[in-house]
């Protein structure tokens, strides 16, 4: 069965490493990671977007989800990824979810905390982990759209009240990063990394994962963040991958194989993130 992220998450904060949370958009993409994890028996998240759970329902998704952990030697969870909308996070835990994000985070401290607080009394009674986000990531992200100048960096002395006042079991401060391919580097702020960690004991989520670089990875991660989102960088490399056999092969008109490619290159972008993020035998 799936199990909620939190002990997951929890381990890899006292173990100082990452597990890898990809937002998968089809079959073949989830089925790309399972594989990545299994291969290197790495813990794995897989999430989908609310856009995702529009277009696939998230009884198919939570009902592949459930039978890629049923198959599967390693700890899988299932993530509802930037969630504003109360019924659809009542409508994914029902559905078989073990973990969703609340991201009141456009709104001001308090009514964040009132949102976050009210599912993470639902959820908690569910089961299922609970994530939040303080500050805002900047970029596109499915449905959320936040501008550069509208991005803000949380703020480490919120992020322990709004821990404490919510009981949430898991925080996604904003340090810099960004939602899809950063245009030069991204401007992390790793002291405010460490600020927060210092302060929160529960497992911190780096947002816009596609693009950092490994070094900045591996110094977030050392830092204290648990969890590394990754949505762009396997969506492009699958497209790609298909791209390129239409290419070759105008005529192509098998989904068995223009598929397998596009697998095949998201399981190694996989495989090298979770490489990164030092999952690997953690499972
Ligand atoms: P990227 O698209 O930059 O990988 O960000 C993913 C993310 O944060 C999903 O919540
Ligand atoms: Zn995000
Ligand atoms: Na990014």
């Amino acid at each position: 069965p799936l199990v909620s992220s939190t002990s997951m998450l929890q381990a890899a904060r006292s173990g100082g490493y990452g597990v890898g949370a990809f937002n998968v958009h089809t079959l073949e993409m989830l089925q790309a990671v399972v594989e990545a994890a299994e291969e290197t028996g790495s813990p794995l998240i897989l999430q989908s977007t609310v856009g995702t759970v529009k277009h696939l329902g998230a009884d198919y998704l939570a009902a592949a989800a459930t039978t890629a952990a049923n198959r599967s030697s390693v700890p899988i969870a299932l993530h509802l990824d930037h969630c504003t909308d109360f019924a659809m996070i009542v409508h994914c835990i029902r559905a078989g979810y073990t973990s969703v994000m609340i991201d009141a985070s456009m709104h001001a401290f308090e009514e964040n905390v009132a949102q976050t607080k009210r599912i993470v009394d639902i959820a908690h009674a569910a089961g299922v982990n609970v994530e939040a986000e303080l500050g805002k990531v900047g970029g596109v992200e499915d449905e959320i759209i936040v501008a550069e100048h509208e991005a803000s960096l949380a703020d480490p002395l919120e992020c322990a009240r709004f821990v404490q006042l919510t009981g949430v079991p898991t925080l996604a401060p904003a340090i810099g990063t960004a939602h899809g391919i950063y245009k030069g580097m991204p401007h992390i702020d790793f002291a405010r990394i460490q600020r927060v960690a210092e302060l929160v004991t529960v497992p911190l989520v780096l947002h816009g994962g596609s693009g950092i670089p490994e070094a900045q990875v591996k110094r977030c991660i050392a830092l204290g963040m648990s969890k590394m989102n990754i949505a762009t960088e396997i969506r492009i490399v699958f497209s790609d991958a298909i791209k390129q056999v239409f290419k070759d092969n105008p005529d192509e008109n098998d989904p068995r194989k223009y598929m397998v490619p596009a697998k095949k290159a998201v399981k190694e972008a996989a495989i090298e993130k979770m490489r990164m993020l030092g999952c690997f035998g953690k499972a």
